[in-house]
């Protein structure tokens, strides 16, 4: 059978009986309607049509769910062994194991990413968070400081920050609802989590899940809703101590000065334009296939797409005849087929903004080597846009600095490593790049002079949860991952004590 034709027929029945059952907020490890009865709904990229309404939080709804945050804060939960808060990390991780082929199709449905790959990389991703953080519990203490006062004591203490807002965009919903999770968890925090509208069902799971894995109520809520309704009610808050954010620029420095005004703290993941840089020396057919990848995965929805491929003047051709062979390799489909290797864009909205891109970028006379077109048959009601490869653009076109967030990638040849990195550098944003060269000297020397929070050299796209995330310049501050991932949760209390 088509799966456009019905999609739901191709769920495992726990996810058809998930969706079956009302989609609620998670407020004090309770299931509620929103107070005033709102709901919104969410939709299959891939086919424009409806798959659940959703509770919709409003103020009221923030307002009870970062009370009890602030209730769990000091409840139960602050008592916990830092043994006991481990263990419930790891069940969490546990459930993710056990229900992943679930949360990826119903993830896949959502969002429209192939099924597999969501729980090839993000399934992977979320529960490798879990499980990293799991760790840390025991292992937040703090020093006892020698001072010059006489018979002074002093020793600092590691505490949670607080009530955390975690505000996630649709591209990796659950894993990024993870990746800011479990630092938060293994903190000692209390969570507010709120979903992308465009995306809200994998959080609502995950919710469920983890009062399975018995967080105590109010540790973690789930409030599905609007940026501009329950995203800046959040931000508002003064209950909120800390908003750890990804998703757009625009977005995120409206919350940095809104957070301004009670000194909230807030880390910020906000994009990217990724130089890929290809030398002359690269091992070519490896360099050319995986930066087809770096681009075109989940359609280009990703922060670290490598979006902007720079290559060496004298493989340019060739360089760029591999990446457009591999290019039409990838099958557009539903992301719950098997053979499909591209999904659709997010919504109608992104594909007028991806395409919007392409067309002016053609008028002002870039050219256009393969797709840009919206792809009819199966494939017309869904927000699919076939991969594209832009060439001919100069540097100051908004194709070559400005993330796009779709699958078209932009290539542009090079001559020098000192032409090169001045020209990669010169975009607003700092996220990440890679380097293919087989010489090591000139690998480590571009990547000391990229301006990027992550390099990848002779490959690409690599994460790992104990492996810092997160941008230079304007594509934000503060690191997901790694020791600094949990850092942002804590904060220093020092404690003097006069021994007479
Ligand atoms: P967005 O920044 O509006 O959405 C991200 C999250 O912020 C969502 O949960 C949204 O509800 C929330 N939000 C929106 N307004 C808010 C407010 N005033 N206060 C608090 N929370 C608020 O991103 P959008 O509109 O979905 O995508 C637009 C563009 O942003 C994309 O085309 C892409 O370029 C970029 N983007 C980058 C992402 C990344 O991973 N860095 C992720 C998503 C989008
Ligand atoms: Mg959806």
């Amino acid at each position: 059978m088509n799966v456009f034709s019905d999609p739901m027929q191709r769920l495992n029945p726990g996810v058809q009986s998930f969706l079956k059952q009302p989609m609620r907020l998670l407020i004090d490890g309770q299931f509620v309607d929103a107070c005033d009865g709102r709901e919104f709904e969410t939709y299959d990229p891939a086919t424009n049509s409806l798959i659940a309404r959703v509770a919709e939080a409003g103020v009221a709804d923030i307002e009870a769910a970062v009370a009890a945050a602030n209730r769990a804060l000091v409840g139960p939960w602050a008592k916990m062994p830092p043994a006991a808060r481990e263990a419930v990390i790891h069940r969490l991780a546990d459930l993710l194991e056990k229900y992943a082929d679930d949360i990826a199709q119903l993830e896949s449905l959502d969002s429209g990413k192939p099924a597999a790959q969501i729980r090839a990389v993000d399934l992977e991703l979320a529960i490798g968070a879990l499980r990293y953080n799991a760790g840390w519990p025991s292992k937040l203490h703090g020093q006892t400081i020698p001072v010059n006062a006489p018979d002074m004591h002093v020793y600092t203490r590691r505490e949670p920050i607080g009530v955390v807002a975690a505000i996630v965009p649709w591209n990796f919903p659950l894993c990024q609802a993870c990746f800011k999770l479990a630092p938060a968890l293994a903190a000692g925090c209390t969570v507010v989590l709120k979903p992308a509208e465009q995306t809200p069902l994998s959080a609502l799971l995950l919710g469920k899940l983890a009062m399975e894995a018995g967080l105590p109520p109010g540790v973690l809520n789930v409030v599905p809703g609007f940026g501009k309704v329950a995203g800046q009610a959040l931000v508002e808050h003064p209950g909120v101590s800390k908003i750890a954010f990804t998703g757009s620029e625009a977005v995120g420095k409206h919350i940095v000065r809104t957070a301004a005004s009670d000194l909230k703290h807030v880390s910020m993941e906000l994009g990217g334009k990724n130089p890929n840089v290809i030398f002359a020396d690269a091992d070519l057919d490896v360099a050319a296939a995986t930066a087809a990848m770096a681009i075109f995965f989940y359609s280009g929805q990703v922060c670290a797409a490598g979006s902007r491929l720079m290559v060496e003047r004298k493989v340019y051709e060739q360089v760029l005849d591999i990446v457009v062979a591999e290019t039409r390799k990838l099958k557009l489909g539903h992301g719950l087929a098997a053979d499909t290797a591209l999904g659709p864009l997010i919504s109608a909205d992104q594909f007028a903004r991806v395409s919007g891109f392409v067309e002016r970028a053609k008028a002002e006379g870039v050219e256009c080597v393969i797709g840009g077109q919206k792809p009819g048959g199966d494939l017309a009601n869904g927000h699919f846009l076939e991969p594209t490869i832009l060439v001919n653009a100069s540097d100051s076109r908004e194709v070559v600095v400005e993330e796009i967030f779709g699958p078209v990638l932009v290539m542009q040849p090079f001559d020098t490593i000192e032409e090169l990195t001045a020209r990669a550098n010169n975009t607003g944003y700092g996220l990440s790049a890679g380097v293919w060269t087989k010489d090591v000297s000139k690998a480590h020397k571009v990547a000391a002079a990229l301006q990027a929070g992550t390099v990848w050299i002779n490959t690409y796209g690599q994460f790992d949860s104990a492996a810092p995330w997160g941008g230079y310049k304007q594509s934000g501050f503060g690191r997901d991952n790694g020791e600094e991932g949990i850092e942002k949760f804590l904060q220093t209390k020092t404690v003097w004590t006069h021994c007479s």
